[in-house]
C-alpha cells in the first residue's frame, strides 16, 4: 500500500476504535452506567413501576444497614442473586408481613428494616447486661459459645 494511502485507513480506524473503547466503557455496569437505568430483570418481591424507584429503596437498605450496594450485590450485575441479596429478600418478605399481618392496629406504624438494623448488618440479640454499656451483640454471643 502507498504510504498517503495507508495514512488514511488508519486514520478512522483509529478514531473508530477510540469510539468503540468509549462506548464500551460506558456502557460497563458500574462505570457510568446507572444501576437504575434499565428494567429490573429479577425482582421478586418488590414491585415498581419505573426502574428509577428502586433507587430511594436501595439507598434506604444501605443506609439502615450501614453498607454500600456492594454488600448484597454482584455490582457487574445487579440482577445476579448472592446469599446476602437473598437474605436481603426474605428480610423484605418479613417486612413486608409484618405491615400486612400484625402491625395492623389504628394508626400503627409501618416496619422498616432500620427498627431493627438501626445502622449495623447483625442486629442486637439481647438486652444489654445489667449495669454494662456494653451491648450484647450476635458476634458478642456467638463468641461465647
Ligand atoms: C441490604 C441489601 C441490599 C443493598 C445494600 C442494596 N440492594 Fe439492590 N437489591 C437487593 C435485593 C434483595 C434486590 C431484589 C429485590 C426483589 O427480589 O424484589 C435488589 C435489587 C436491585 C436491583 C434490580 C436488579 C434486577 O435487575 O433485578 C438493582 C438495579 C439494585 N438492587 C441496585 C442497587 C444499588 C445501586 C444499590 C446501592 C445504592 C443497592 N442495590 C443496594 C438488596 C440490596
Ligand atoms: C424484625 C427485625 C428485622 C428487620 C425488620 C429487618 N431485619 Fe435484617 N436482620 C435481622 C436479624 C436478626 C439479622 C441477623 C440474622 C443472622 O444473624 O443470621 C438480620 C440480618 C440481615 C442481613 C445480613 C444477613 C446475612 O446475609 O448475613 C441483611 C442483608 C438484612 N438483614 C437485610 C435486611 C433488610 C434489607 C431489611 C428491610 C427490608 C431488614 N433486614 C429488616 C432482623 C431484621
Amino acid at each position: 500500500m502507498h504510504p498517503l494511502q495507508q495514512k488514511r485507513v488508519f486514520l478512522p480506524a483509529v478514531l473508530i476504535a477510540g469510539l468503540c473503547a468509549s462506548w464500551m466503557l460506558s456502557q460497563g455496569p458500574g462505570r457510568g452506567r446507572d444501576a437504575f437505568s434499565e428494567p429490573a430483570t429479577n425482582l421478586k418481591v418488590l414491585k415498581v413501576d419505573n426502574p428509577e424507584d428502586l433507587r430511594p429503596i436501595m439507598q434506604n437498605f444501605g443506609r439502615s444497614l450501614n453498607v454500600n450496594c456492594r454488600f448484597c450485590h454482584d455490582t457487574q450485575d445487579f440482577a445476579k442473586d448472592i446469599p446476602h441479596k437473598e437474605t436481603a429478600r426474605r428480610m423484605i418478605e418479613m417486612v413486608n408481613q409484618l405491615n400486612t399481618q400484625i402491625f395492623t392496629w389504628e394508626r400503627a406504624p409501618r416496619a422498616t428494616c432500620n427498627m431493627c438494623h438501626n445502622g449495623s448488618v447483625y442486629p442486637q440479640f439481647d438486652p444489654p447486661s445489667q449495669g454494662s454499656a456494653e451491648p450484647a451483640t450476635r458476634s458478642a454471643a456467638l463468641q461465647a459459645e
